[in-house]
């Protein structure tokens, strides 16, 4: 099989933890005899400094064409009083909005291994094993107005936090049939006691729900899922949820997993005929610049974004299955970087990612 795969580095750690992912990907296409065709863009950022825009034409020319897309993480803080239009976290908006990859599967687990890296007790942690499906294209993110006017007493900013049937219907089709290859269990996250907003999501998500008798759905509100994530994390099989409500929620997951570092993303749009899905494939963690260009930054995110890659984009799942078998294997092995508090020396980014490899075989 050909994989056609476009790599966007991005800022601060994103380029190394890519690097290690990109070796993983090239390890498993040649031990599987895939060809990889890759090609390299720019976002973010970086993209800023060349170009002048954190998501150029070209860039999204080169997501188009390819099969996937592999991201690092966006954002520098020398853009951070830059108007909107000018910021790195808006070519990462462009691009899912450009790919319309509106679900987000944030697996978050804690494995066996990495009990001890999170700083919740034990007994709570163990066993989780969720994946909270984020709708990415849609919500306040997105909506308008947008903006400040004004000046001073006078200033005003708003935004707008908009859903229509059809943005809700089609994440929550991807979410159920999820929940039915796993526990059977959809925890449907919302704030319908105070925005209409949610109460449009929790009608909507209820009547989708029918179409899968076998899978049981319950509602949650948000500030008590905040909670409930740390109380109970074992109690949550499929979280669905709208953009802003994932986002946060999936950084708390990741004191559940140990370290950020180690949650992978998968953001799925269209799906072709072959079964085969549009997807943009990133780490949840930042571009973390204060160690980045340091070896240090944990790459098990971005090698696990490849995972999925092969599963949702390329439909290999033995291939997916055999990097998070590694990526168990390595965790056991206790050669893991500094972020996730090993006994002995740490070790590098370059190290994980060969480690991977060769747990692969
Ligand atoms: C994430 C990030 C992004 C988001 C930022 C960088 C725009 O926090 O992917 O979770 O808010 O979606
Ligand atoms: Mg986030």
């Amino acid at each position: 099989m050909e994989l056609n795969v476009l790599v966007l580095g991005g800022d601060g750690i994103g380029p190394e933890v890519t690097r290690e992912a990109v070796r993983v990907l090239r390890h498993v296409a040649e031990k599987w005899h895939h060809r990889v065709r890759l090609t390299e863009g720019l976002l973010g950022g970086i993209a800023i400094q060349k170009t002048g825009t954190p998501f150029p034409e070209e860039t999204a020319r080169l997501a188009a064409e390819a099969d996937a897309t592999l991201l690092g993480a966006v954002g520098l803080a020398e853009f951070d009083q830059a108007p909107p239009e000018k910021r790195p976290e808006k070519g990462l908006l462009g691009i899912r909005q450009a790919l319309g990859v509106y679900a987000n599967l944030r697996p978050v687990r804690a494995y066996p291994s990495q009990l001890d890296a999170s700083p919740l007790k034990n007994h709570l942690v163990e066993g989780t094993d969720m994946i909270i499906v984020r709708e990415l294209t849609g919500g306040i993110y997105y909506g308008t107005p947008r903006g400040i006017t004004g000046e001073g007493a006078e200033t005003r900013a708003v935004n707008t936090m908009t859903y229509t049937r059809p943005e809700i219907e089609r994440v929550s089709r991807v979410a159920f049939p999820l929940a039915r290859a796993r526990r059977k269990k959809v925890t449907s996250v919302d704030k319908s006691n105070v925005l209409e907003n949610s109460q449009l999501w929790r009608r909507v998500v209820t009547e989708v729900a029918r179409e899968f008798p076998d899978v049981a759905l319950d509602h949650m509100l948000v500030d008590n899922c905040a909670m409930q994530l740390i109380l109970n994390p074992r109690r949550f099989d499929i979280v669905l949820t709208e953009n802003m409500f994932g986002d946060i929620l999936s950084d708390e997951g990741a004191v559940l997993a140990g370290s950020i570092g180690m949650l992978p993303s998968a953001s799925l749009g269209a799906r072709r005929p072959s079964g085969a899905w549009t997807g943009l494939y990133e780490p949840v963690h930042g571009s973390a610049p204060d160690i980045a260009g340091q070896n240090k930054a944990n790459p098990l995110g971005a090698i696990g974004s490849v995972a999925a890659m092969l599963a949702y984009s390329f439909s290999l799942q033995e291939e997916a299955a055999a990097v998070e078998t590694a990526i168990e294997a390595v965790l056991r092995s206790g050669r893991v970087t500094a972020d996730l508090r090993p006994s002995g020396a740490p070790a590098t980014t370059e190290q994980v990612g060969e480690s991977v490899c060769a747990a692969i075989g």
